[in-house]
């Protein structure tokens, strides 16, 4: 059987001591790459004025190939196309992104190097599966080596409307590039019709009664593969020692309160300022939670070079601040906010020890930390989970109670219907919940997209 080749920017290296530690996403890769001794690609995390050529560990039955950026890569690649054009773009933050010729061709030269990095090191009968928006050029310049490799492509963020596509200047050689590629998977049906509809109406394709895609000279198949969770490896997680422990910690420090949990990178798409402004609501309309409810909310700092990432920290900090300082007591303050980072087992228990999970983003791919909470909880006595309508999560779970996070109402109605909630309704939405966490875990959605790519024909070199 064929080798896997995982491309992305950023790579995971197992962790032979702390299975727990790791993502989902990464053991199911790890799992994939261990079974044929693939290869995983990708940046090494550090900057450096010489980076030399890719740098080969073998880890745990698999090998991991890294490269270093220069200075002006990782500010025109990472914090500048990547994180301040697409990542912003695709998220309908057209506010946010950044429109700058340098960041185009720091990140075309950077994938270029990624692709040159690689091809010594890909054996012809390789699959080769390159993973998000940072990388999206990678294939078209291994075409251009002369690549006929299977290549599949699968975006982890949504892809956005035509409309907000095309202000990139860089929108045709971008979608080109996914061209490149024989199979493109999308987050949900809405994203897949989003491209389709750029490709059909903005670059004259043709979609074709089989699903297949035409335009820029080849076609290519494309679809929605939603992302799952390792469901048994979160509930054992959940279930651990540590996660137990830090479940009677937060339960002690809870002394009989109720509480609301938020689990989000600092990022401005994860709607933060809305979640705040609409608990500040709910405290102003309900007086009885006063002293008896709090939002316990993880914000892990990232991408701190990017300045709309430093406003933004600011901004958060300032509402927080400020509603904390309107209601707090001597023995209460309503909102914990707390910028660091915690192990996959400590949420397991903190989830467990909530009563309502805050999942509010303005706008996300899929949003793991919902399919997260919701499998930490436990049929006994169930937690309400609050899911953001634009998040690719809100599709599949639909014992949620799915709201529209922009409206500070709304979110408040939200959080007082879940914190009055029946143990009954409850358990219903938790038992439709978990069906749907069943029926697509991580390992289905990677064998499903990892099949689907085994079955395209081999690209024909004149296509490329
Ligand atoms: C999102 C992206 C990932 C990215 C992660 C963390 O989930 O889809 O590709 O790795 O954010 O962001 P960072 O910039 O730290 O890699």
């Amino acid at each position: 059987m064929s080798r896997l080749v995982v491309v992305s920017n950023r790579v995971s290296v197992p962790d032979r001591k702390d299975r727990g530690a790791q993502g989902g996403l990464a053991v199911a890769m790890h799992a994939a790459l261990k079974r044929n001794s693939g290869v995983w690609f990708g940046w090494s995390g550090e900057v450096s004025e010489h980076p030399g050529a890719a740098a080969f560990r073998d880890v745990e039955g698999f090998t991991i190939a890294t490269i270093d950026l220069t200075p002006d890569d990782y500010d025109e690649y990472y914090n500048g196309y990547a994180n301040r054009s697409l990542w912003p773009l695709f998220h309908n933050r057209m506010g946010h992104t950044a429109y700058d010729r340098l960041y185009d061709r720091g990140y075309f030269r950077v994938n270029a190097r990624f692709a040159h990095a690689m091809a010594p090191h890909i054996r012809r009968d390789d699959l080769i599966w390159v993973h998000d928006y940072h990388l999206i050029a990678c294939a078209e310049e291994l075409r251009r080596m002369g690549s006929s490799h299977r290549i599949g492509f699968f975006l982890h963020i949504p892809f956005p409307p035509a409309d907000l596509l095309l202000t990139l200047s860089s929108h045709e050689t971008l979608v080109r590039g996914l061209f490149a590629y024989d199979l493109l998977g999308f987050q949900t049906e809405a994203d897949l019709r989003s491209f389709r509809d750029y490709v059909v109406n903005e670059a004259g394709g043709v979609l074709h009664e089989d699903g297949r895609l035409e335009a820029f000279g080849r076609t290519i198949r494309a679809g929605a593969f939603p992302i799952g969770l390792d469901l048994d490896e979160f509930r054992a997680l959940a279930s651990s020692r540590e996660a137990g422990r830090q479940e009677s910690r937060m339960r002690r420090s809870l002394a009989g309160r109720k509480m609301a949990i938020g689990v989000d990178r600092l990022d401005y798409t994860k709607g933060l300022e809305n979640r705040f402004l609409a608990f500040e609501q709910l405290l102003a309309h309900y007086p009885e939670h006063h002293g008896n409810l709090l939002l316990l909310q993880i914000a892990p700092p990232s991408r701190g070079e990017v300045p709309e990432y430093e406003t933004m920290r600011a901004d958060i900090e300032h509402v927080c601040g400020r509603i904390n300082g309107r209601f707090a007591d001597v023995d209460w303050v309503p909102i914990r906010y707390v910028n660091r980072g915690y192990p996959r087992r400590s949420l397991g228990g903190l989830f467990r020890a909530a009563h309502v999970g805050l999942v509010t983003p303005l706008k996300d791919g899929m949003n793991l930390v919902a399919k997260e909470f919701a499998a930490a909880q436990t049929e006994e006595d169930p937690g309400v989970l609050v899911l953001s309508r634009f998040a690719g999560a809100a599709r599949e779970l639909d014992g949620a109670v799915v709201v529209n996070p922009y409206d500070p109402a709304v979110l408040m109605d939200a959080m007082q219907r879940a914190l009055n909630m029946s143990l009954e309704e409850r358990r219903e939405r938790f038992a439709s919940m978990d069906a749907a966490l069943r029926r697509n875990t991580v390992a289905d959605w990677r064998d499903r997209f990892v099949a689907a790519l085994r079955d395209t024909p081999r690209t024909r070199l004149s296509e490329g």
